[in-house]
């Protein structure tokens, strides 16, 4: 929880400058410091996650998007983080990238959207849909992390190249990674292309289509 605490304790000096402290000792939080332990419990987690006001993404929120799907999915996918459609109706993937990602669930997987978990890197909208800074993914990882602890998928499959850089920490770009079976503790993890890049390359779909080909090859085998 190094992350929330170091995000609490930042939040916290900020506004002791705003109010004209020029020195303060970090210890004297350590009394008040409030309860960062992550529920067990997935309807929790995102009653805390509701709370949280810890980065500048929640500033600008209308809704919190923690993510949706079945809470024992075999396979989760993971996108970049929430857009306009996303933030106006509190749920992941309902724009016209969901429309899609939608689609190449259900007509390549062969499931329905609801049989997959979906979430994001950071789980408020950043402005104009930019990507997440390296803080806000930061700070937002332990609720994902939690996620994934809870929901114990076997694959994991992130759209795009900052879900894959953000979940690796591995700079390698998106076009020379995505299809890679990438063997992490616990669950497989398969980089592919976003769906709104596939909105603006269709010609990239193929692609896509082979990555998640490899996916339904490990559903089979599960
Ligand atoms: N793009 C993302 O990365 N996530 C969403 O939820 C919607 C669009």
């Amino acid at each position: 929880m190094k992350n929330l605490k170091n995000a609490l304790l930042l939040k916290q000096l900020y506004t002791l400058k705003q109010l004209g402290f020029r020195y303060t000792s970090a210890s004297i939080y350590k009394e008040s410091e409030p309860d960062l332990f992550l529920p067990d419990d997935l309807e929790k987690l995102k009653a805390q996650a509701l709370q949280c006001h810890l980065c500048e993404l929640s500033k600008h929120r209308t809704n919190m998007v923690f993510g949706e799907g079945d809470p024992q999915a075999d396979i989760m996918f993971i996108g970049e983080g929430p857009g306009a459609t996303e933030d106006k109706m509190g749920r992941p993937f309902v724009g016209r990238s969901g429309e899609l990602l939608t689609k190449m669930i259900e007509n390549v997987l062969l499931i329905p959207r609801e049989a997959v978990y979906i979430a994001n890197i950071v789980k408020c909208r950043p402005p104009n849909n930019r990507i997440p800074t390296p803080s806000e993914a930061h700070t937002c990882q332990p609720f994902l992390q939690k996620q994934i602890a809870l929901i114990d998928p076997k694959i994991i499959i992130t759209l795009g190249g900052t879900a894959y850089h953000y979940m690796t920490g591995d700079e390698t770009g998106i076009t020379k990674i995505r299809g890679t079976l990438l063997q992490q503790e616990g669950y497989t993890l398969i980089p592919t292309y976003h769906p709104s890049f596939l909105l603006r390359n269709p010609s990239a779909k193929k692609e896509v289509f082979e990555d998640l080909k490899k996916v339904k090859a490990l559903m089979e085998a599960l």
